[in-house]
């Protein structure tokens, strides 16, 4: 297992691809889930599967030959058996079986023998049919995941043929022959069938969208990086997973690093997110300049004793109200550069260089510049998922003031780096620690839910194993 994947990353990293900063694991369990699913989709397929007409020749040794055509044939009853399915690393996809199932057919005759004409109908069964259909897994070049058939073999233990109606005497003496015949055709159709539903399954893995717009500001990448990897246990993808900026797109000067995932069998999914992903979305805001807020008194709380006006920053800064008296303030406060989220077993670090720009606001609406301020601030998160939630909590480790420019002559930072980080402690980090403890709904599809969902934070990645749940109105796949 490990060695098919170091050899994909190392040929990735020779040909300057880029590693996956997603992995999805589809484990033995998930298959075995998913399977049921498909039974009833293939089932469902080969109730509607239509014959084409038969006709042929059984020449007689002295008569001359009977000409018999049978039409309208349909599947009457099919009794499945339990499919089985399992990873099949020697053409790197799937094996499916269905052993032993039975298919009941009904049909119209007619046979001509000379001047004799007959017809009627026909019943068939087909006993201990099996069905065994290998499928490759592959990508294509857009990164979308393929499925092509391999093979599909079908064998059939026993045939039981009934012709009715006038003259079906006609018949009845060459019913081993017709066996044969008709059994090889349906055998045949069976495989179309499945031809078929790989056909269409893969049309639609084709159609599925590989970026995504997740608001107005940031596109998802997500096409595979590679062939995806079977072993005996599981399937592995690997998907780009890399946020673009909209307006701003471009590459940022970092890229993901190789991770593994640990499969876990007790889950039906394992997935891992490298911090690449979100740090690709901090570098897309960051390169688009969403990064930045113009804080003034009205988004200050009533209840701060500190408020945004040379007169309330007296006592942090003495030279500001006597130069500029009773004026509001304004902070321009910004990203100098994009926010870098590394993450550690059990912890997740957000290290924001920031900086402040402070204005005055003159009577006539001029913004006359004051001082300039570099804030250093390192958080330190945890992040883990509740009952179908993802929730987490922050606590702020450093923060640091340097004064960096200033128009109004040199003051002391110490007092008003205890009121930043006050201001932190009491306003910021409860707002975003009331958002986290409420959590976030982790993403589910009309289709499928999220369950029993564990998230673990790891060196370079998080690491989220998951149960799914198929909805029921959903399960067929059209
Ligand atoms: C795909 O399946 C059909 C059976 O329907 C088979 O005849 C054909 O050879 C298969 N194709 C490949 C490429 O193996
Ligand atoms: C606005 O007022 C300030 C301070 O009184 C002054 O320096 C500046 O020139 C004025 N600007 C305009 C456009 O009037
Ligand atoms: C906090 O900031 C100070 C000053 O920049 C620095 O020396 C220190 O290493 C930082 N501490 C942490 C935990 O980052």
């Amino acid at each position: 297992m490990l060695l098919p994947i170091m050899i994909t990353a190392l040929i990735f990293c020779t040909y300057g691809e880029k590693n996956p900063a997603v992995q999805v694991i589809l484990t033995n369990k998930g298959l075995q889930y998913g399977k049921n699913v498909a039974a009833d989709w293939i089932q469902e397929k080969l109730e509607f599967v239509t014959f084409p007409d038969m006709d042929g020749e059984i020449p007689l040794s002295f008569l001359g030959h009977i000409g018999y055509t049978l039409t309208g044939v349909t599947i009457a009853k099919c009794d499945f058996a339990e499919p089985s399915i399992e990873f099949y690393q020697d053409v790197s996809g799937l094996k499916m079986s269905i052993v032993g199932f039975s298919i009941a057919l009904t049909g119209a005759w007619r046979a001509h023998c000379g001047i004799i004409y007959g017809s009627g109908f026909f019943d068939m069964a087909l006993f201990g049919v099996d069905l065994v259909s290998v499928v490759h897994l592959g990508s294509d070049a857009d990164g979308h995941l393929s499925l092509t058939n391999v093979s599909c073999d079908t064998q059939t233990r026993d045939v039981d043929l009934r012709f009715y109606g006038g003259s079906s005497w006609i018949l009845q003496p060459f019913v081993k022959h017709l066996k044969a015949r008709i059994k090889g055709q349906i055998e045949g159709k069976l495989c179309d069938a499945v031809e078929e539903l790989i056909v269409n399954l893969d049309r639609h893995l084709q159609a599925m969208n590989v970026n995504f717009q997740v608001n107005r500001d940031l596109i998802l990448d997500l096409p595979l990086t590679g062939q995806p990897v079977i072993d005996a246990s599981s399937l592995r993808l690997g998907f780009q997973g890399e946020f673009y900026s909209i307006k701003r797109p471009k590459e940022p000067p970092f890229e993901a690093q190789p991770f593994m995932v640990p499969e876990n069998p007790a889950y039906m999914l394992s997935m891992g997110l490298s911090d690449f992903t979100f740090n690709s979305a901090s570098f897309g805001y960051f390169s688009a300049d969403l990064m930045q807020i113009f804080i003034d008194d009205s988004m200050i709380p009533p209840r701060s004793p500190v408020h945004l006006n040379t007169r309330s920053l007296g006592p942090f800064i003495p030279q500001l109200p006597k130069m500029f008296p009773d004026l509001p303030v304004v902070l321009h406060t910004y990203a100098r550069n994009f926010p870098v989220f590394s993450f550690h077993p059990g912890a997740i670090t957000l290290n924001l260089p920031g900086a402040v720009k402070a204005f005055a606001i003159q009577p006539n609406a001029t913004w006359t510049p004051l001082f300039k301020l570099h804030v250093d601030s390192n958080f330190k998160g945890k992040m883990w998922t509740d009952d179908g939630f993802l929730k987490g909590s922050v606590t702020m480790d450093n923060f640091t003031l340097t004064l960096v420019a200033t128009v109004i002559g040199p003051f002391k930072i110490a007092a008003l780096e205890n009121l930043g980080k006050m201001a932190m402690k009491m306003f910021v980090l409860p707002h975003i620690n009331d958002k986290l403890s409420t959590g976030f709904a982790l993403p589910q599809t009309t289709q499928a839910l999220l369950v029993n969902s564990v998230l673990t934070v790891e060196e370079g990645f998080v690491a989220f194993r998951s149960d799914a749940k198929l909805q029921p109105s959903d399960r067929r796949l059209s």
